[in-house]
């Protein structure tokens, strides 16, 4: 199958582009860069010995991606194109519902008007909301979310769901990712945050090589097992392979499937921090300090759905997702800059 990669160049898209590849099937990429480089996409390419066609373009841009669109004729749209930063879209609300949401109706708009029918989307486990308790299983309603960019993904998937009732030949994959971590195991390709990180790993790592003096843990007082908060840590590589899961289901579907990708085992922050410590032999400064507004204690998937309709389970360890970050981080000390 040919499938095009909107935010192809990303953290998840590259590593998804990678396995993919790796199955046999085509790659194009369109990306603006925002939050990344085509290094990353040049890394995939070294990795698995092929070819990516690769756009630099605005997914907003309805012009360029209907021709982009007529052009390639993908089978399937892959769409990570999203700003991320939870803080940020807090900031910056219009931003962010602007990027996000034009996003998906230019590339609904361009399916629509080049025949293309399967749309597998970005979507998070922050949809779940507060009221909803783990582990959270995809017949919970939506809940409330405290922050705009939660809110784009609460009202992306409400129009990917719609275009598909409208559409009986659409086929929607909504994929909530948990908590992606890790890297590919050359440690060439990984997550790249510009400026402080907001994100746990990333911040972990950095501490472990020099660039930042210490993590903050957000909070010990949780009503948790060590009184930190548990999440549902998922290896990049997993989720990867997930979508490609994903994009040949949806080669033989029609409406909308939501589908969590998590492992469906917590982890709290001291578990993070302390297996990253153990398997890496390097040691990670951290304080303890005070909670992070909107952090629920415990957020993690129930992972049967995934199993029973993509045939799909994460495999690997928290203990590989901390030697894999550490590995990329080490061996890319400032991301794709040289
Ligand atoms: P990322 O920032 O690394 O990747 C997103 C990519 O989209 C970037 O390459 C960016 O340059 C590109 N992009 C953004 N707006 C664009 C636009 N208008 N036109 C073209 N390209 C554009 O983030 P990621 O971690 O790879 O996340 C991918 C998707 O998964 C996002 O939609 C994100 O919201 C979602 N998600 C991420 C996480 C996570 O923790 N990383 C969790 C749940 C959901
Ligand atoms: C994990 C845990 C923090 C940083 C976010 C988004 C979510 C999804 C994934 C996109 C929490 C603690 C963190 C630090 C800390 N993204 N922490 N010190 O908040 O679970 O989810 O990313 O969809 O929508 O909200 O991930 O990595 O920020 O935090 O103690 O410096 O680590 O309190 O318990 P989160 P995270």
């Amino acid at each position: 199958m040919k499938i095009l990669l909107a935010g192809g160049a990303g953290y998840i898209g590259s590593h998804t582009a990678l396995s993919l590849l790796n199955s046999g099937h085509e790659v194009v990429v369109v990306d603006n860069y925002d939050n990344s480089s085509p290094e990353s996409i040049k890394r995939v390419e070294q990795l698995t010995g092929r070819s990516v066609t690769l756009y630099e373009d605005d997914v907003k841009d309805k012009v360029r991606m209907l021709k982009i669109m007529q052009k390639e004729q993908p089978d399937c749209v892959i769409h990570f194109a999203g700003l991320k930063a939870v803080g940020e879209s807090v900031q910056q609300p219009v931003r962010y519902y602007r990027n996000n949401i034009d996003t998906t109706l230019t590339l609904l708009e361009c399916m629509a008007e080049t025949g293309c029918k399967e749309i597998v989307f970005s979507s998070s486990a922050t949809v779940y909301g507060a009221e909803n308790s783990s582990p959270c299983h995809e017949g919970m309603p939506r809940g409330i979310c405290t922050n705009p960019y939660g809110w784009t993904k609460s009202m992306m998937e409400q129009i990917l769901q719609d275009a598909s009732v409208a559409d009986k030949e659409l086929s929607v994959v909504l994929l909530r990712y948990f908590n992606p971590i890790g890297a590919h195991e050359s440690g060439r390709i990984g997550e790249d945050p510009q400026g402080i990180p907001n994100n746990l790993m990333p911040y972990v790592s950095q501490v472990a090589v020099g660039k930042r003096e210490k993590l903050t843990i957000f909070g010990d007082d949780y009503d948790t097992p060590d009184g930190t908060c548990l999440r549902d840590y998922i290896h990049v590589m997993d989720l990867a392979e997930g979508h490609v899961k994903a994009v040949e289901f949806c080669a033989h579907h029609h409406g909308t499937e939501i589908i969590n990708l998590g492992t469906g085992q917590p982890y709290s922050v001291l578990d993070i921090v302390n297996t990253f410590q153990q398997v890496n032999d390097v040691k990670v400064a951290y304080e303890i300090g005070p909670r992070r507004a909107g952090d629920l204690p415990a957020v993690y998937s129930d992972v049967h759905k995934a199993e029973r309709v993509l045939g799909w389970r994460a495999k690997r360890t928290l203990a590989d997702m901390c030697r894999d970050s550490w590995n990329w981080q080490k061996n890319n000390p400032n991301g794709y800059k040289k």
